[in-house]
């Protein structure tokens, strides 16, 4: 679907993630989100924290699985997807920080192949993602599942493409502090989410989004491989749908 802008597409997901939890509240169950960081999704969790603070909207039965964290990189440092989820979501609702989980930057390399395996097992016990929140890179990327990503790889350790890190470079005051690889649920995660929402907004995104949407199902777009799933939906505003 495309909005006007991102204040009322942001307002339209945060809208039906409160459905969501509630409706599995009222079942006694939890409700499971793949949830997403950068720019994109910042307006839709001021907006799940307003219906928290405001609308009595409570995140005691919410388990969340973040996408992705970049590796290696101290949890409390000031670029960490932790830090980022904890300043503009967790911080400010009833979410038990103890059904929160994403993955681990610090961890030695060596573990990461068992902490991967552990992610997607922790997923699957949880009862699987009732939805997955994206954002898209411009190398087209969804998580940190860069272009030659296999369309059934899982929870991994990734190195991240020239174009992530320059594009990450603003956020880490130069491009030689990115780090060079992340740690993201796979393809084949994300594609097992009951329902999917990718959210892109700006002209910046409208080529990208074109290649995902209209593209040949590709390992060089990895967002292509959404077109495999009929439970996706990208919700854009005009200028990212601009090109379609
Ligand atoms: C990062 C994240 C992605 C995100 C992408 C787009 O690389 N790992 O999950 O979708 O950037 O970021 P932005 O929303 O800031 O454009």
């Amino acid at each position: 679907s495309v909005f006007p802008g991102m204040q009322a597409a942001s307002k339209e997901v945060a809208k039906r993630i409160d459905i969501l939890i509630r409706q599995k509240a009222a079942e006694g169950k939890n409700a499971v989100l793949g949830l997403a960081t950068g720019a994109t999704p910042i307006m839709l969790y001021d907006e799940l924290v307003r219906l928290h603070k405001e609308e009595g909207l409570s995140f005691k039965n919410v388990v969340i699985f973040n996408l992705d964290e970049y590796f290696p990189i101290e949890a409390s440092s000031a670029q960490s997807y932790k830090v980022f989820m904890q300043k503009h979501l967790f911080d400010h609702v009833d979410i038990n920080i103890n059904n929160v989980l994403i993955p681990d930057g610090m961890i030695r390399k060596e573990d990461v192949a068992l902490f991967s395996i552990g992610y997607e097992a922790k997923i699957i016990a949880s009862g699987g993602l009732d939805l997955q929140i994206l954002g898209i890179g411009r190398t087209g990327h969804i998580g940190f599942n860069e272009p030659g990503s296999a369309p059934n790889s899982g929870t991994r350790l990734v190195s991240l493409d020239e174009l992530t890190r320059s594009d990450a470079a603003r956020d880490f005051g130069g491009k030689a502090n990115v780090p060079l690889k992340a740690i993201t649920m796979g393809i084949g995660t994300i594609l097992a989410a009951r329902k999917i929402i990718l959210m892109a907004w700006s002209e910046k995104k409208a080529e990208i989004v074109k290649k995902a949407i209209e593209g040949e199902i590709s390992a060089e777009i990895p967002a292509t491989y959404l077109q495999l799933s009929n439970s996706v939906e990208f919700v854009l505003d005009n200028d990212a749908a601009s090109l379609l």
